[in-house]
């Protein structure tokens, strides 16, 4: 079996490269990336010395590139990870969203057509449900939950969807989708909010909180994401989607909250900002589906997590430095 990881450099694709090269050894996984500012190489050159791992750097909306990585290897899954993932830069450039997020896309189904591809996994988000109001707390987003997005980022990820499943209806790509809510855990890019939260308040900077903090998320450890992944590979049904939530509604303020109390940070480091134009009030995933078809359950509380998590940065802020100089641009040449 052989595997294209795409976007494998970042946050929740470098987790899944780890889990999964490890835990399937006789498979061969080839991570490719662009390397853009997100992708930081430190994320994966662990995974140097694993036999059946090797790294490409390129672009997905490289369509020569693709054709020829998949025609000289010959893959059997693809799992798109690769995308423009943060709200806030897509409110800033849209353009590069549409781009990597809409035409990468593309490219990689076309491949995955012309080479007979067996799956192309699209790793979606909730986000493409648009929000939830934040007195309805019985409402969830199921997977027939109408696409209704709010920002340049979930529109773009929103156009994928569609046009993935347009590839499944139009061409029998045997696709899949997956679409989860906030991840948390080790190598997240400090622009979203826990990684945020914490690299500040280590150096007693103020902690940015938008608006009034009020907005709720439905915070999942990465793990148990990639593990859902992981099921809908091996036994999902082509042409499905399938939610994977945390079942851990939090606000923001609860979040910054908590990590502050977890370093021993005073709360006094919270400053109320201006809140992100067109923010999504509320997330919250059913993710029954998953669960009942996959057997897919959660392994981590977010309590127990988020500790965990804080733990891994207080550890790794050499890991966070690198980022904040620049330095960690250098780590693909060096190795
Ligand atoms: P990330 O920004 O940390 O990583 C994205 C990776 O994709 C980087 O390594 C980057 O170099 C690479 N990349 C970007 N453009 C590329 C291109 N044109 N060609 C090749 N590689 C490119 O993102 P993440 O948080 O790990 O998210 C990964 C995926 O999961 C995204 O598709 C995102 O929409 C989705 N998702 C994220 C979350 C979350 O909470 N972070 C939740 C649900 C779904
Ligand atoms: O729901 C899944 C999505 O979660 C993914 O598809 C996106 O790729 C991922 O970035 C994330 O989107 P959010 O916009 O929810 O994540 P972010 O970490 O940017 O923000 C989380 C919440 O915290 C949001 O309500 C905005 C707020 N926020 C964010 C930052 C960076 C702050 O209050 N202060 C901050 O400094």
């Amino acid at each position: 079996m052989k595997v294209l990881v795409t976007g494998g450099a970042g946050f929740i694709g470098s987790n899944f490269l780890y889990y999964m090269v490890d835990k399937y050894k006789d498979y061969d996984f080839v991570c490719l990336d662009a390397l853009t500012y997100a992708g930081n190489y430190n994320n994966i050159k662990d995974l140097e010395s694993r036999k059946n791992y090797k790294f490409v750097k390129g672009n997905i909306t490289d369509r020569d590139l693709v054709d020829k990585l998949f025609a000289e290897e010959k893959f059997d899954w693809v799992v798109n990870f690769a995308a423009e993932s943060h709200v806030d830069n897509s409110i800033k450039n849209p353009e590069i969203f549409l781009k990597t997020n809409i035409i990468g896309t593309q490219v990689l189904m076309d491949a995955s057509k012309k080479y007979g591809v067996k799956r192309y996994h699209q790793v979606s988000t909730d986000e493409v449900y648009g929000d939830l109001p934040l007195d309805r707390p019985d409402l969830l987003f199921t997977e027939e939950t109408p696409i209704h997005t709010s920002s340049p980022y979930s529109s773009s990820k929103a156009g994928a969807d569609l046009l993935v499943g347009a590839y499944y209806r139009t061409y029998g790509l045997p696709i899949t989708i997956s679409r989860c809510s906030n991840n948390y855990g080790p190598y997240q890019f400090p622009e979203k909010l826990i990684p945020v939260i914490i690299s500040k308040a280590l150096k007693n900077e103020k902690v940015p909180v938008y608006g009034k903090g009020e907005n709720v998320r439905d915070w999942i450890h990465v793990h148990d994401h990639n593990v859902g992944v992981d099921l809908i590979l091996h036994k999902g049904k082509v042409g499905e989607v399938y939610n994977l939530g945390g079942h851990s509604e939090r606000t923001n303020l609860d979040v910054v909250k908590t990590i502050l109390k977890t370093l021993g940070k005073s709360e006094d480091l919270i400053e109320f900002v201006t809140d992100r134009p067109g923010h999504d009030l509320r997330y919250a995933i059913d993710s029954s589906k998953s669960e009942k078809e996959l057997g897919w359950e959660l392994s981590y509380k977010f309590e127990d997590g988020i500790k965990e998590t804080v733990d891994w940065y207080v550890n790794h802020q050499d890991w966070i430095e690198d980022i904040l100089s620049g330095n960690y641009k250098d780590a693909y040449k060096e190795n």
